[in-house]
């Protein structure tokens, strides 16, 4: 036993390692998207008559791996899983100039595997020409994040007050920041809940607790971390110029639409609000007219009936 040679030989598949390892991608789609599954050969002029080409999933356990063949410029779906059935498309212009990438349509969270490409040609024998790794990730964004708060805890003593924050419709589980924006530091949570929904996506609700100061800066952060997204909303508690710190203020990312919209169903609320002003008012007057006869024929039906 030398441990140098053995030393030695660790080191030789350490170089060999790269080279025998295939081109790995990572692709990230949304779902619902259809993503492009690349596999590009850059080599001689090919004859799709002499190719096959097999997509399939990476992992070997599975029972069923083709995701897509195609075999003497043909696909076929003889061995085709179930699962991809009607789901993929090689792109036929390119083919014969070595791109045999595949469109995989709709795409959920059980098409979140590693594929892989494998083409083969047939001249005097069988060999493979060519392989390729794909990893699907798949991802969502989150709704804008709503912050509501904050809210005076009765319960507890001092001035405790909660935040809450929620998102929604993100795919895979989000990261969740509170951030006094005063100093830039974090604060932690009270609560976390995130909620997977039927369609594969979650939801994401916390609250946070803290002791009311006078200029509060409280933002709530949303991360997405396949997406490299963050979305934010913040609070800030605005100072009077008398001292008092009573108006409270909440400024959202990407407001625009929001603001509009609440600009409108105020509008809608306020005309509403004044026709049913003007029917109530409309209304007390008949139903006074009308309560005063009733009382009156009720007077004279107890002026009538009462055995006095
Ligand atoms: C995916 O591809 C199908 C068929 O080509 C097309 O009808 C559909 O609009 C595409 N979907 C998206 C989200 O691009
Ligand atoms: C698909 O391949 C099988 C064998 O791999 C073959 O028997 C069958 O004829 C092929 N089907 C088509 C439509 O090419
Ligand atoms: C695929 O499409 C064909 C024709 O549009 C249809 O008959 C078949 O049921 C579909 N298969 C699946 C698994 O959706
Ligand atoms: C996409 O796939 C989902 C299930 O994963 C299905 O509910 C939906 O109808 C599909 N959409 C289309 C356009 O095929
Ligand atoms: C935020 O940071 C400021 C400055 O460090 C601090 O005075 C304040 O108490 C902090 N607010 C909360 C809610 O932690
Ligand atoms: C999102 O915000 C958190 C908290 O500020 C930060 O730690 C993280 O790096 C941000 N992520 C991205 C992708 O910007
Ligand atoms: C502070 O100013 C606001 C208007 O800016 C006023 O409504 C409020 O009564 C003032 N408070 C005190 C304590 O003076
Ligand atoms: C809160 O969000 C608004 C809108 O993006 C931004 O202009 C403002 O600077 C933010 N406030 C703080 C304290 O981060």
């Amino acid at each position: 036993m030398e441990p140098r040679g053995y030393g030695f030989l660790l080191l030789l598949l350490h170089i060999l390692r790269p080279v025998i390892a295939l081109e790995e991608t990572i692709i990230v789609s949304k779902l619902g998207d259809n993503a492009t599954l690349s596999c590009i050969y850059r080599g001689r002029e090919l004859h799709l008559k002499n190719l096959r080409v097999y997509w399939q999933i990476a992992d070997d356990q599975e029972e069923c791996s083709v995701v897509h063949a195609l075999i003497s410029g043909q696909d076929n779906e003889s061995e085709q899983c179930i699962h991809f059935k009607n789901r993929t498309q090689l792109f036929w212009d390119g083919l014969e100039n070595g791109d045999f990438s595949l469109l995989l349509l709709n795409v959920s969270q059980s098409d979140e595997r590693t594929y892989k490409c494998v083409v083969l040609q047939k001249t005097e024998y069988t060999r493979v020409i060519h392989q390729a790794k794909v990893v699907l990730t798949l991802a969502a964004s989150y709704s804008q994040p709503i912050l509501s708060g904050p809210i005076r805890n009765s319960d507890s003593t001092g001035e405790e007050v909660t935040f809450s924050c929620k998102s929604g419709n993100g795919y895979p589980e989000p990261n969740v920041y509170w951030i006094n924006k005063t100093d830039n530091s974090h604060l932690l949570p009270s609560e976390l809940k995130i909620i997977p929904h039927a369609d594969g996506t979650y939801s994401v609700f916390s609250t946070l607790k803290v002791k009311a100061t006078s200029n509060m800066q409280i933002e709530c952060s949303i991360e997405n971390k396949i997406l490299r997204e963050n979305l934010s909303a913040n609070y800030t508690q605005q100072m009077q110029s008398n001292g008092s710190s009573t108006e409270s203020h909440k400024n959202l990312e990407k407001n625009g639409r929001g603001a509009q919209a609440a600009c409108v169903i105020s509008i809608i609320i306020g005309i509403g609000l004044l026709v049913g002003l003007t029917c109530w008012l409309w209304r007390r007057r008949s139903f006074k007219l009308l309560s005063y006869t009733d009382v009156q024929t009720n007077e004279d039906k107890g002026g009538l009936n009462s055995p006095v």
